[in-house]
């Protein structure tokens, strides 16, 4: 049974995306097997891990996955260790869907079990194909968000360190508790990781002690620094990438520390 585990914050450009990317990435280098879920319609970790433009997935991504209980035919292999069910704009209409019964195309799929648990459900039909699944999840606490958490074993909180990021943290670790009240799964807070730091800067270095004040047990040793080659990944992906090294050096160690906590548990 796949070990589930989800990054997330409600702020935008935490590093989320590229951190489920990286996490994906390690984890099939180690052997395991690895799908990657895009619940973001910016669709940003489908372009990263595939290199192709996100609408190439419309109508073949993670929505049509849930809306048909049917995640296999919707299932991009990336290479022999990592799936992907991709994201695009139009998981934007997956709201809509639940409240309407009705695909953004007009057709009719009624669901009436529990909104938050449209995902976990979906997931359990491949469970057992994989040994972690990994969930990029939006900058918002939306229906994707919710699910998502509602289908996790663990969730990776993302910290930029900044003020706007460190007051969305306690928010967050609400919307855990929330997911724990409806799922079946822990929905546990595993870690959170400091990412995107500009360690020469005080502001940053005060922040990064500030939440390791508060969550002393929570917080990753690892911190991930701002660095051009992370931030380039976007442009040249996994494969054939000369700075690959450069830019998950650092992920390596927290990639260590995540999976000792997790075979801890
Ligand atoms: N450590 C880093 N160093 C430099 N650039 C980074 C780093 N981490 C991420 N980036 C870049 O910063 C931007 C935001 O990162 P990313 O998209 O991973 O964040 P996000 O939390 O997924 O954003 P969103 O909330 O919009 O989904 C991207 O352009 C990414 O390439
Ligand atoms: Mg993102």
């Amino acid at each position: 049974m796949a070990i589930t585990i989800t990054m997330g914050i409600q702020k935008g450009g935490s590093g989320k995306s590229t951190t489920t990317g990286i996490l994906s990435h390690l984890l099939g280098e180690d052997g395991y097997r690895v799908l990657a879920i895009d619940m973001d319609s910016q669709g940003n970790l489908s372009e990263l891990l595939t290199n192709k433009p996100a609408n190439n997935f419309v109508e073949h991504s993670i929505l049509e996955a849930m809306q048909y209980n049917d995640p296999k035919k919707y299932i991009v292999n990336i290479n022999d260790h990592l799936d992907l069910l991709a994201g695009n704009n139009f998981l934007a209409t997956f709201p809509r869907w639940i409240y309407t019964s009705r695909r953004y195309t007009g057709e009719k799929i009624p669901y009436s079990a529990n909104p938050s648990l449209i995902l976990n459900r979906t997931l359990d039909v491949v469970a057992n194909e994989y040994d972690f699944i990994v969930i990029d999840t939006p900058p918002s606490l939306s229906e994707q968000t919710t699910n998502a958490l509602a289908a996790s074993d663990y969730v990776v909180v993302m910290y930029e360190c900044s003020n706007w990021c460190y007051s969305a943290i306690p928010n967050f670790m609400d919307s855990i508790t929330a997911a724990q009240d409806v799922s079946s799964k822990n929905v546990e807070a595993i870690g959170i990781l400091r990412t995107m730091n500009d360690i020469r800067r005080n502001d940053a270095k005060a922040f990064n002690n500030l939440i390791a004040e508060d969550y002393p047990s929570l917080v990753f040793d690892t911190i991930i620094t701002r660095k051009a080659p992370i931030g380039r990944l976007s442009l040249y992906g996994f494969e054939d990438n000369k700075e690959l090294n450069k830019a998950i050096y650092q992920y390596k160690t927290f990639y260590k520390e995540l999976i000792n906590r997790v075979r801890n548990k």
